[in-house]
């Protein structure tokens, strides 16, 4: 099935510079990028996307992490979007990343994990319409 999902690169990768290189590693999986922007969350933005987490300990450092500088939020479509982007992206903690993964191969730490995606479909049309508007949405046939 054709699925959508969510995708951020984080501020640490943005500031080493991979970008491009995580994104080819979606493009390489057959995930094509449908919308794209780099952008500097303030902390209420970031707590209100992980609204979610608001009761965990890690949450106040995850926002302001996410914070911390630029980011890009980028939706990503193809067959089993969601599962392939957390395939390619690998365990939350790079400690526990497979190797080959972006976060085996690019992440610092658990809050500094290069990428975020969306964890169901559901979730990523939530979080999808959090950041894009419909307009920003472009088909790819
Ligand atoms: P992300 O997929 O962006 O969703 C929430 C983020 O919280 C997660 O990636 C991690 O970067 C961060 N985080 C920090 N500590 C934890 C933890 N103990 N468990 C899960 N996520 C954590």
């Amino acid at each position: 099935t054709i699925e959508r999902t969510f995708s951020i690169i984080k501020p640490d990768a943005v500031a080493k510079n991979v970008v491009g290189e995580i994104q080819s590693r979606f493009e390489k999986a057959g995930l094509r990028i449908i919308a794209s922007k780099m952008i500097r969350l303030t902390p209420e933005i970031a707590g209100k996307f992980y609204e979610v987490h608001k009761a965990r300990p890690f949450y106040n450092d995850l926002c302001s992490y996410m914070s911390s500088g630029p980011v890009v939020v980028q939706v990503l479509e193809g067959d089993g979007a969601v599962l392939k982007n957390r395939d390619i992206m690998g365990a939350t903690n790079p400690k526990d990343a497979a190797p080959g993964t972006i976060r085996a191969d690019f992440a610092e730490s658990i809050d500094a994990n290069a990428v975020h995606g969306s964890d169901a479909p559901e979730t990523a049309a939530q979080e999808i319409a959090f950041f894009f508007s419909g307009t920003e949405l472009c088909d790819r046939p």
